[in-house]
């Protein structure tokens, strides 16, 4: 503490730092125009994706979710929901139209790093002998019919090419996950296999990505839910689509009625405003050149944009003195809720915004470096909120030019559930501003971005339920 004083009085850094502060926020610009672009090529990707011959930027995957919940389910279900950071399991009893959602009860832990390196049967034995644990303890309120078999929603947050909606295949691993051999496997298989070795009883009913859980969780309570997105550790975005717009299902399902695409949007990359940063980090990631959008907006990312931003101000333009702190070169030694941590911070002598600075980095800074270096968090935070918006936006457009009216004519809602949405306030507002701004005050007061905790859990339970093999007998 008395050198961070003693660093305080010393001079500023402003002068040589400026020039680098300048170009970095040029480069992150994301005026009205930017953003109207990006969610024109948004609506235009998703088009193409659905097109028959498909192999484009946007995967737009068919997740076979045809019916969304009723309110009529009944009966105990489980979820399990393997997504970026942690793992969770769920149980609940749906009590019908009248008692909707009689008990819940949910654990949770992180995902040990060593697993996302290992084989893919120690993963899946993980998560079963979680399940297994679990599963154990099912108190008394809880009641399965004798002789049934207890079925699970499987929210796994991954790209997976779906044949039904309780089997699909990895498509590729995202968000720093790099196990190999799963890729091309059929992930309920997986899970089943997992089950068996554990002794356990349970099927899977519903193979969900958590966009396609926090849909059919929001839907439940709230009829108008038309879009959900995720901006978690990883960003993706689902919604609802009239089966005749998806030209690339003809001939596998019933031409008519609705079903829940997910995008898959972490893959987009037309027209985003990038840095040298994000050029280098992705350069130097498990999978360079994939997951741009993702790159760019989502959680995993944005405190290794900033880290990047700061060391290079750091090393050519002397932001923290005349030499470089050794940690500031590690990868990911900052983290995005750190950022948020520090853009909370409203002291005169940005205290906090010193402490965790010196804490994650070793870095002792003056007041003018702490504030430099809250430039760098907004600039990157406002960038990624922004183009999440404006990728919002392009979902809603693709859905108005199928079916005028659909979507601005009335009340929509797009839920939107994640730890960045959740923890960041002002990665929240930027993205609302992003909204508000490219639909004009008219349309915006129609469309409500809303926050749906946890929604997914309980969204991945509900379609097991709506694909239950005893549906027949509630
Ligand atoms: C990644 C995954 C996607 C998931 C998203 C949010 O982008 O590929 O399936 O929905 O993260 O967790």
């Amino acid at each position: 503490r008395f050198r961070m004083t003693l660093q305080s009085n010393s001079v500023s850094v402003t002068a040589t730092v400026s020039p680098l502060l300048t170009k970095l926020k040029r480069d992150c610009a994301t005026p009205l125009p930017v953003l109207e672009e990006v969610a024109d090529a948004m609506s235009a990707q998703m088009r193409s994706g659905l097109a028959l011959d498909a192999p484009t930027q946007l995967p737009m995957i068919p997740t076979y979710v045809q019916n969304l919940p009723t309110g009529n389910e009944k009966g105990l279900f489980y979820a399990l929901d393997l997504g970026g950071t942690n793992f969770r399991v769920l149980r609940v009893q749906l009590g019908g139209k009248e008692e909707r959602v009689i008990a819940t009860e949910f654990e949770q832990g992180p995902i040990p790093q060593h697993l996302m390196f290992g084989t893919t049967e120690e993963l899946f034995d993980f998560i079963a002998s979680g399940l297994a644990k679990f599963a154990e303890k099912e108190s008394d309120k809880f009641h399965l019919p004798p002789g049934r078999t207890r079925e699970i929603g499987f929210t796994f947050s991954f790209p997976v090419k779906q044949t039904s909606i309780d089997s699909g295949t990895l498509i590729k691993w995202t968000k720093g996950f790099a196990i190999s051999g799963t890729e091309g496997r059929d992930v309920v298989a997986c899970l089943n296999e997992a089950l068996k070795r554990q002794g356990l009883n349970m099927r899977v009913s519903a193979l969900v990505n958590d966009t396609v859980g926090t849909l059919a969780g929001a839907e439940y309570w709230d009829n108008d839910v038309m879009v959900a997105v995720i901006l978690g550790t990883g960003t993706n975005a689902c919604y609802v689509e009239q089966i005749n717009a998806i030209p690339k299902l003809q001939g596998h399902v019933f031409p008519s009625g609705r079903m829940i695409i997910s995008t898959e949007w972490g893959a987009f990359s037309t027209s985003l405003p990038l840095t040298e940063f994000d050029e280098e980090m992705d350069a130097a990631s498990i999978n360079p050149g994939e997951q741009i959008f993702e790159k760019t907006i989502s959680g995993m990312y944005l405190g290794e944009i900033v880290r990047r931003a700061l060391l290079k101000m750091a090393q050519v333009g002397g932001l923290f003195g005349k030499s470089v702190p050794q940690k500031l070169t590690m990868p990911f030694t900052l983290r995005t809720p750190d950022l948020c941590a520090m853009q909370q911070d409203n002291s005169v002598d940005l205290q906090a915004v010193g402490s965790i600075l010196y804490d994650r980095t070793g870095v002792e800074s003056n007041l003018s470096a702490r504030k430099i270096v809250l430039e760098v968090c907004d600039t990157v935070i406002k960038r990624g909120g922004r183009l999440a918006g404006a990728g919002i936006v392009g979902i809603l457009q693709k859905m108005e030019e199928d079916s005028k009216g659909i979507i601005f004519g009335k009340r929509t809602v797009v839920a939107v559930d994640g730890g960045l949405y959740e923890n960041y306030p002002h990665y929240r507002a930027y993205l609302q501003d992003s909204v508000t701004e490219l639909l004009g005050l008219e349309k915006s007061n129609n469309v409500v971005i809303q926050h749906s905790k946890d929604g997914s859990g309980i969204g991945a339970a509900l379609l097991a339920a709506s694909n239950s093999m005893y549906k027949h007998q509630f």
